[in-house]
């Protein structure tokens, strides 16, 4: 069935967990589609899992809709959501709607995301007025990772934990749909999710939040340059990958590949008129 902002309404009214999965390119989409999988975020996480960024800010609207255009079109029933790159809202509220109607129109995305709260509650108003839905960010904020000074948990103080309610609160008000909550405490997660009426998809943010995101390269084992401690690695697929590659190797440097049945074939009648 098709999931749609509904679908994210009712699971939290439901008590019914969401699940929410990134994907850059279309034959991945297409398989974590077929899993039943609710939600695939097209992250701008892709700087570093895709393009060998150190971090996102690099990451541009050209990249996004590239991106999220496949996946589109390799999702039948989850919600596309693309996020929002570095500087494409940030900049005020006339970028962000144009931006955020550059990545429905051509990246064919089902919702955006944006990260920040307070800040850009203008921003999520505005395009939540245009007919677009906004998914909101808070807690580690990639975007701001040279503000925060590196992948620090957030929330962890009396004022920063706060803050994030309050923002929390703030991106509902603003017209939201759901919030995913990066890196914050479980407790503050908890509080979080008790206190808003939006569903709230935690990344390390523990147990209590109304759904789930990763990165499919981390649950896969696929990325090793950096694998946060939140993350659960369901399969090791890198280690398959690269037992497949080595084979690949050995095969065709022994002539065991390709075989016969990999051949196609010429009439002897025409290969004899080539000698
Ligand atoms: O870019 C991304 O993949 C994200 C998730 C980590 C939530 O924002």
């Amino acid at each position: 069935m098709k999931n749609t902002v509904i679908t994210f309404k009712e699971a939290k009214q439901k008590g019914e967990k969401l699940t929410m999965l990134t994907a850059y390119d279309y034959s991945t989409a297409k398989l974590i589609d077929e899993a039943g999988v609710n939600s695939i975020l097209v992250g701008d996480s892709l700087g570093n899992v895709m393009l060998g960024y150190e971090d996102t800010i690099s990451v541009t609207m050209e990249d996004m809709i590239h991106h999220g255009a496949a996946v589109a079109r390799g999702a039948k029933n989850a919600l596309v959501v693309i996020d929002m790159p570095f500087m494409s809202y940030q900049t005020g509220v006339y970028d962000a709607v144009v931006n955020a109607g550059r990545l429905m129109k051509e990246g064919r995305a089902g919702a955006v995301k944006l990260e920040g709260g307070k800040e850009v509650c203008p921003q999520i108003k505005a395009i939540t007025e245009a007919g677009i839905p906004v998914v909101a960010h808070l807690g580690l904020t990639p975007q701001s990772i040279n503000a925060f000074g590196g992948h620090k948990v957030q929330g962890k103080t009396e004022a920063a934990a706060k803050k994030i309610l309050e923002d929390a609160k703030a991106v509902e008000e603003a017209g939201a749909f759901a919030v995913v909550l990066e890196c914050v405490p479980a407790k503050l997660a908890e509080l979080v999710t008790k206190s808003v009426s939006i569903p709230t998809i935690g990344i390390g943010a523990g147990n209590v939040c109304d759904g789930q995101v990763l990165v499919y390269q981390d649950m896969l084992g696929m990325f090793s340059d950096f694998t946060p401690k939140f993350v659960r690695r369901f399969a090791n697929v890198g280690e398959v990958m690269t037992e497949a590659f080595k084979e690949y190797c050995k095969a065709v440097s022994e002539g065991t590949f390709p075989e016969k049945k990999h051949e196609y074939t010429l009439s002897d009648d025409v290969l004899e008129k080539l000698y």
